[in-house]
């Protein structure tokens, strides 16, 4: 699918979930984000349907993000049916990895290609503190147990933060270097201030130009735009649809979101 600028869109993430177990500080605002009724959640069957269309128009490129996505109930059920949509040449998720240890296996079973692991410290007290409550043993248990099954390649997705764990960069290098992983280094995004440019991974720049993706809301609104509050609502058009016309109004370039929170976006 190209676009009005003629990029080429064959990227969809889908967040499966905007509920998390953790409660980043860059992510989730302190008081949490409202809870989304049940029923404005998409079922497996309709996030399959706009998966397949995605497909069809194009998509050759899945991530499912969250929120956490492994903690939405029969999440392998999901992941399995999306592997089985011939035409998908990736099909990563990205994770915080509290929940891996216990999931890796099944979820390579399922047919999931890799995983991105969030993961922004290496030290107990600061882990602690950035993710509000989280268990640093939790998420270097997952990390082993995905590289254990073969989620490859698989990915460390550290938010660096000045005066917080910049310090920890090459430890992080160094740490992934000995597990036999990659790392990508995100600068933090701040979604409601007017887009600077540089917020994506510092060795990768990609920039609006080359911009392939579309995200799909756990509330089945199709995003063009992360730096956008354009949404277009696939219960409205029906998936085929709403997907063409979210490719067509995608910006050149991304501003300011500020109808959502990260959590809700998935990064
Ligand atoms: N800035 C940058 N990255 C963020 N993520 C979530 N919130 C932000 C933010 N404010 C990304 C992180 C995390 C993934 C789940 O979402 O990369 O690993
Ligand atoms: Fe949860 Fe990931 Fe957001 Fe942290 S960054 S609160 S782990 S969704």
């Amino acid at each position: 699918m190209k676009d009005s600028f003629g990029r080429n869109i064959n990227y969809l993430r889908i967040a499966v979930t905007d509920l998390c177990n953790l409660r980043c500080r860059y992510c989730m605002p302190k008081e949490g984000v409202e809870l989304k009724r049940h029923d404005d959640i998409l079922s497996y069957e309709e996030i399959i349907e706009v998966a397949k269309c995605a497909v069809k128009l194009g998509i050759k490129k899945v991530r499912l993000t969250g929120g956490e996505p492994l903690v939405r109930a029969n999440i392998l059920y999901l992941v399995e049916q999306i592997a089985k949509i011939p035409g998908i040449n990736d099909l990563a998720m990205t994770t915080n990895g509290t929940l891996l240890k216990q999931y890796a296996a099944d979820l390579k079973k399922a047919g999931l290609h890799r995983v991105n692991v969030s993961l922004d410290s290496l030290r107990d007290d600061r882990y602690y503190q950035i993710t509000r409550g989280g268990n640093l043993k939790d998420v270097q248990d997952g990390l082993e147990e995905a590289i254990r099954v073969g989620l490859q390649p698989i990915k460390i997705n550290m938010v660096v933060i000045a005066d917080f764990n910049e310090d920890e960069v090459n430890q992080m290098i160094k740490f992934a270097r000995i597990l036999g992983v990659k790392t990508q280094f995100i600068k933090k995004m701040d979604l409601h201030l007017p887009k600077t440019h540089d917020h994506h991974i510092f060795d990768r720049p990609p920039k609006c130009n080359d911009c392939n993706r579309l995200r799909l809301t756990a509330d089945g609104k199709l995003k063009p735009c992360l730096f956008s509050d354009i949404e277009i609502s696939v219960r409205e058009l029906g998936a085929e649809e709403a997907i063409k016309k979210a490719v067509s109004l995608k910006p050149q370039a991304g501003t300011v979101c500020n109808e959502r929170e990260m959590v809700e976006i998935g990064g």
